[in-house]
């Protein structure tokens, strides 16, 4: 029976680390002994792109040799060579350096944990030589911090601030594809004040105690709206809670992020911003279809069709808006379409360019239309499509039908 090995954290800062072998091994392994400090030499007959790109390593191109850990404090001996790993381990032993051997856990004199690290901390997970038990283990754990299972109640592990603001992009419908920061946050929200466009099912996982607060709720008339808003999110940071705004996609695209965060900045409320994944790029994209493709277009640009051309408060030049050959996409505008499309047309933007409107998009709900842009008025009316939905313009817009992509 192998003893159970002792867990320890070193402090490898300017210490020599000598890891032998320069495969998808050390690949894996090297970013964290990078990042901490250490002065890591790789010996290695050779190496995968990744690890010569390298910065903060000094590697040698060569077989290894005995005394190659002279001056060590930790080794690695990583190589596909079971013969030259079990050498390095021994004279690793020999002189009384930690080593760990990567392709057989139960022979080095150290093994190498699981990890992650989290708001401060470092996990760490060690299975008996397990690998893929140590994995799951620390994905298990992760997660569950991540989703407030776990909560970390130490202030010194959180960077939340109780009588604070974070301004969270909940992405653009699937609860999966909110950032990781934006998760953790919202697990330990003690008010969240979530926009119409929100991913419910992240709502619907938040602890009984937390108080969920609908924006479009709030009572008051529609212009007053935002008021509200910032007033609802001062008056509850400033009685001590931790208040998460959540908005639909990025706090700062077509969301008034910016007026929220000077609200806050005005009462002397601290507040933070999480970016999100935008339903501008990632609705397409869930729809089969990128936004650039080389060679195809060299910009794309993203419009608010919340006023319509022409109108005295619109800032957006739609002939200049026509005259471009890349990627237009469009949110807020399936209510008045025949406006956009007639614009761009009169401002000439040929009228067989194709077009990709997605209602719905990453949700179980998403329903695609594709068209030109002379017919898609009469197609998204024709289909009965309602906000909120997404409407790309653009030669990216006849990409699609790749098999297998997004299950398709
Ligand atoms: C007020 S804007 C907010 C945009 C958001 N901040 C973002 O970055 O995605 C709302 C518009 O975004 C678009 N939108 C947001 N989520 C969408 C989705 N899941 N499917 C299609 N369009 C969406 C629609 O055009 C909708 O009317």
């Amino acid at each position: 029976m192998t003893e159970s090995p002792y867990l320890v954290g070193l402090r490898l800062a300017g210490k020599k680390v000598v890891v032998v072998g320069g495969g998808s091994v050390a690949q894996r392994r090297l970013p964290l002994l990078i990042s901490s400090g250490a002065d890591v030499h790789v010996i290695s007959r050779s190496a995968t792109r990744a690890v010569e790109a390298m910065d903060g390593i000094t590697l040698s191109l060569r077989e290894y040799r005995d005394g190659d850990l002279e001056g060590a404090w930790y080794a690695l001996a990583a190589t596909d060579d079971a013969q030259v790993n079990a050498t390095v381990v021994a004279e690793a032993d020999r002189r009384q350096i930690f080593c760990v051997r990567a392709d057989s856990a139960v022979e080095g004199s150290a093994v190498t944990p699981a990890t992650f690290s989290y708001a401060g901390l470092a996990v760490g997970v060690l299975a008996g030589g397990e690998h893929r038990r140590s994995a799951a283990i620390r994905s298990a754990i992760r997660e569950a911090l991540q989703r407030g299972v776990i909560t970390l109640e130490s202030p010194e592990c959180s960077d939340v601030v109780r009588g604070g603001v974070a301004l969270v992009g909940g992405g653009p419908g699937d609860p999966e594809l909110i950032t990781v920061r934006g998760r953790r946050l919202l697990a330990q929200a003690d008010v969240v004040i979530a926009d119409r466009l929100a991913p419910p099912e992240l709502l619907a996982e938040l602890p009984p105690h937390v108080e969920v607060i609908d924006a479009a709720k709030i009572p008051y008339g529609r212009a007053m709206a935002q008021d509200a808003i910032h007033a609802a999110m001062i008056e509850q940071a400033k009685s001590g809670k931790f208040v998460v705004r959540l908005k639909g996609g990025d706090p700062f695209v077509f969301a008034r992020g910016y007026e929220e965060v000077l609200a806050c900045a005005e009462a002397g409320i601290p507040v933070t911003v999480v970016p999100g994944v935008t339903s501008a790029i990632a609705v397409p994209a869930s729809a089969g279809v990128p936004v650039t493709h080389r060679a195809t277009n060299h910009e794309f640009v993203v419009v608010s069709g919340h006023l319509p051309p022409g109108h005295p408060e619109s800032l957006v030049n739609w002939n200049a808006l026509a005259a471009l050959s890349g990627t237009i996409v469009l949110l807020m505008a399936v209510e008045r379409i025949e406006l956009f499309v007639d614009a761009l047309l009169k401002g000439g933007r040929p009228a067989e360019t194709p077009v990709l409107v997605v209602q719905h998009g990453t949700t179980p709900a998403q329903h695609t239309l594709r068209a030109t842009l002379a017919d898609t008025p009469e197609k998204v009316r024709a289909e009965g499509i309602r906000p909120p939905a997404i409407v790309v313009i653009g030669a990216v817009a006849g990409f699609g039908g790749v098999r297998g992509l997004n299950n398709s």
